[in-house]
């Protein structure tokens, strides 16, 4: 079976590429690489055998998409691609409506013209705002604080409307919490460009010596030691967790939600900690401000994949530290 992977070279795409190919699919990558390099290709060769058929292209190019479906029967599309920068998208609003909404609907356009009508699209946690409380359920109210939030908000409902009136499409929005770790053979982690905006990569590159300390945004959090908690979840978890989607869902018409989250929230220092111990080295830090927009306190209740998807995470906090290390350790400047 044939399965269109787009952002497929990215953090999240490369990781569910591996457990397709180890699973029997044959997937197709496409990727504009404007956060991601072609050599991830040769690592997931390095891991599976297999080199993925890979065209490069942007997802807002109709002509392209039809070139991609025409060449291959696809079955059903893993939805990766789109720009996360909440940052950038507060500086850059139209960029991220661009990318991530008009590139969603150019997507799925082509899908539509092309017969196929399976697609599992990469939502995020941040679609649930500030919850008034935790652990956060799917049918929670959603809003968006910052424009990455709205275009992913703002994707699942263009895609809930278009699943509406066209009821044999099957649509599966995959809420995440907070990726991170690295394949365990240490060939494929997260690499990002620039200094990184997420918690667990600033940690690796201290650990590593790119960075002489972590800021800590605030310690002043109604958490039990005062700094932000948030459900961490292994990344290869999470590529199994589309890979039970596509399973359990491509034959089931309807718009379905998911959580993809551990259920467990841990604090900044106690990731700062584990790390250390991983790393068998101290992380220096610092005490910041709390940071624009952060919440208190994010994470899942993952009943309803498990019961729904036959989907949990396995992995402990300890083996995402491990392989983050071990991926940051034997890459420390990422896909050189
Ligand atoms: P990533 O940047 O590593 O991967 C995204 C890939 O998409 C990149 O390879 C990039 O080159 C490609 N891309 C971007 N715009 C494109 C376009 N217009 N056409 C073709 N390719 C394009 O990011 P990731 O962490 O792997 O995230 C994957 C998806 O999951 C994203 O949609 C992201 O918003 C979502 N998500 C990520 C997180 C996270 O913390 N990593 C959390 C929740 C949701
Ligand atoms: N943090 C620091 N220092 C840093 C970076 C982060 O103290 O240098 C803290 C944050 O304040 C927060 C925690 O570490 O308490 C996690 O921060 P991340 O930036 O790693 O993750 P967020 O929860 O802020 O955001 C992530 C993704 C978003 C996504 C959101 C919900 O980056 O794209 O999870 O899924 F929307």
């Amino acid at each position: 079976m044939k399965v269109l992977v787009t952002g497929g070279t990215g953090y999240i795409g490369s990781h569910t590429c591996i457990q397709l190919i180890e699973q029997g699919y044959t997937p197709v990558v496409i990727d504009n690489l404007c956060n991601s390099k072609e050599m991830v290709l040769d690592r997931i060769e390095q891991v599976t055998g297999v080199r993925p058929t890979f065209m490069q292209g942007d997802i807002r190019d109709s002509a392209f998409l039809k070139r991609v479906f025409a060449k291959h029967s696809i079955d059903s599309v893993i939805h990766f691609a789109g720009l996360k920068a909440v940052g950038e998208s507060v500086e850059k609003p139209l960029k991220y409506y661009d990318n991530n909404v008009s590139g969603t609907l150019t997507l799925v356009s082509e899908m539509d013209l092309a017969g196929v009508k399976s697609l599992i699209f990469s939502s995020s946690a941040t679609v649930y705002g500030d919850p008034a409380s935790v652990p956060i359920k799917e049918d929670f109210p959603t809003s968006a604080t910052n424009p990455y939030g709205r275009s992913k908000l703002m994707v699942e409902e263009c895609l809930r409307d278009f699943q509406q009136a066209n009821l044999d499409w099957s649509i599966t929005l995959l809420r995440y919490f907070n990726p991170v770790g690295a394949h365990e053979s240490g060939l494929l982690g997260e690499d990002p460009q620039g200094t990184p905006n997420n918690l667990l990569p600033f940690v690796a590159q201290v650990a590593v010596g790119r960075r002489e300390k972590l800021g800590v945004f605030g310690n002043d959090y109604n958490t039990p030691d005062g700094t932000g908690v948030r459900d961490y979840i292994h990344v290869v978890d999470l590529a199994d967790g589309h890979l039970a989607a596509l399973d359990k869902m491509k034959h089931q018409p309807g718009t379905h939600i998911f959580n993809l989250g551990t259920g467990q929230g841990n604090s900044v220092l106690e990731m700062v900690h584990a790390f250390e111990t991983a790393a068998n080295r101290p992380i220096p830090y610092e005490i910041k401000p709390r940071r624009a927009g952060d919440i208190a306190e994010c994470y899942a209740d993952p009943t309803y994949a498990e019961a729904h998807l036959g989907w949990k995470a396995t992995r402990d906090l300890q083996t995402m530290v491990e392989d983050t290390w071990r991926w940051q350790s034997q890459n420390p400047n990422g896909y050189q």
